[in-house]
């Protein structure tokens, strides 16, 4: 497969078709939010640069970038044989756009919801052909990160888990595990009560915010603190994940913290703000 769609343009978006395209993918990238594409490519620029300064890239940047084309137009994703959606993180978005996308995919594409908590059944079940739709969880920031979950459900055809599973092996060069289709799959169920229990440290009191997080970096060799990390996810994508997590397991380790509901509401999301736990104003 080497005509991928990629449907939203934020962080997970914008890095899943970076790696497309440096994967030698014609890429088509789709957000209904126009305003969205521009900073997206702005972003995509600047991280293929990094990449060309660290002496990682087989190409030029702009010959990667040629490979993608970025619309607001659904129709364009018309001739894709794999279309994996990184739009907003919940049930109802997820199953709105399974509906649009059946409705201009052929039938043989793939679908691959990249969701970081919400089972694929759900999603799946939306489709008027559940069997091409699975789940591929990417991790953030993608083109740095190596790991890509697959996880099939009960409704996915073992050939399109297997063709995801090339697809993102050899195509995408991720390291691929599979994963079982329960929230938070294998990574975000182990990770997530981590760095909620930081948010729930801070928030009682424990420590300081820079002693939490220079605690896990020089006491456990992390690469950065839980509660940077936290930002650098989203705190309102982690309030989304926390929640479908509780739902699914009825743990009180991945109920959200008052502390992270507060910081949502009052719309200090994190890096992509300007201001969550730490503040990137300057
Ligand atoms: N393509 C390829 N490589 C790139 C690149 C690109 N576009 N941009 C940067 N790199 C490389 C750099 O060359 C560098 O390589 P070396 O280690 O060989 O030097 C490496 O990536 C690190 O890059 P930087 O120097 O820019 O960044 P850093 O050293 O400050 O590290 C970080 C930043 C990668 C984010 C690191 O702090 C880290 O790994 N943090 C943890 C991230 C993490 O846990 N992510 C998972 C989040 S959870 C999630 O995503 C799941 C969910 O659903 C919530």
């Amino acid at each position: 497969m080497k005509r991928l769609g990629v449907v939203g343009c934020g962080v997970m978006g914008s890095g899943i078709a970076e790696v497309g395209a440096k994967g030698g993918c014609d890429v088509v990238v789709v957000d209904a939010f126009p305003d969205a594409l521009t900073p997206a490519q702005v972003r995509m620029t600047a991280s293929l640069s990094k990449a060309e300064a660290a002496g990682k890239l087989a190409e030029p940047v702009d010959v990667i970038m040629g490979r993608i084309t970025f619309t607001s137009d659904m129709s364009a994703l018309a001739d894709r044989e794999i279309v994996i959606e990184a739009i907003r993180e919940t049930v109802e978005d997820k199953v709105a756009l399974i509906a649009r996308l059946d409705a201009v995919l052929t039938p043989e594409a793939i679908i691959a919801t990249n969701t970081s908590s919400i089972p694929v059944a759900q999603i799946a079940a939306a489709s008027t052909t559940p069997g091409r739709v699975l789940g591929t969880h990417f991790f953030n920031p993608v083109p740095v990160m190596p790991l890509v979950e697959v996880v099939p459900c009960l409704l996915t055809d073992d050939a399109v888990t297997d063709a995801t599973h090339a697809f993102c092996a050899e195509v995408l060069g991720k390291k691929v595990i599979r994963a079982e289709d329960r929230s938070g799959f294998v990574v975000n169920a182990i990770l997530v009560p981590y760095l909620l229990s930081a948010i729930r440290s801070l928030q009682n009191g424990v420590a300081s915010r820079d002693d939490i997080d220079e605690g896990m970096v020089a006491g456990c060799g992390m690469p950065m603190g839980p509660l940077k990390l936290c930002d650098m996810i989203g705190l309102d994508t982690m309030l989304l994940v926390s929640q479908s997590l509780y739902a699914e397991h009825l743990e009180a380790a991945f109920a959200p913290p008052a502390l992270l509901k507060r910081h949502v509401e009052a719309g200090l999301l994190g890096r992509k703000s300007g201001r969550g736990f730490y503040d990137y104003s300057k």
